[in-house]
């Protein structure tokens, strides 16, 4: 099946805000995470059963991981991390793999450090 894109501008944003400042984003723009623990973002996404593969689009323009726990149904799925990119302007991909439910299901990412998470483009679920 194609794959779908959710652009982080359009999740439900938690201590964050869409900012458009730093070239190469997709869409209208990315979100910038407050610099606190416990920032987040909240996709809900539509999909069949199954493993699925999530692909993030992320920039960190700082040379410190900015890791964040991602939940899926509520659930704690795994620690991810989100390295320096060389500039806030560099956007790459990161992918892992996911089960959902068919349906809606809810994807959150969530800063676990007080730097807060990495400038968020996209995610792409195939
Ligand atoms: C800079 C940058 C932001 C980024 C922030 C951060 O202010 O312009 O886009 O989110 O650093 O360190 O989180």
């Amino acid at each position: 099946p194609p794959s779908t894109e959710y652009q982080a501008e359009n999740a439900t944003i938690s201590q964050g805000a869409v900012e458009s400042n730093h070239a190469g984003f997709t869409g209208t723009g990315f979100v910038n995470f407050d610099n606190v623990v416990g920032s987040s973002v909240e996709f809900t996404v539509d999909a069949a059963a199954g493993e699925r593969r999530l692909t993030l689009r992320f920039a960190n323009g700082t040379t410190a991981d900015r890791p964040m726990d991602l939940t899926v149904n509520g659930t704690a799925v795994q620690g991810v991390s989100f390295p320096g990119t060389g500039a806030w302007t560099t956007w790459v991909e990161t992918t892992l793999t996911v089960s959902l439910t068919a349906g809606p299901n809810t994807i959150r990412l969530t800063s676990t450090t007080a730097n807060g998470g990495p400038n968020l483009d996209r995610i792409t679920l195939a």
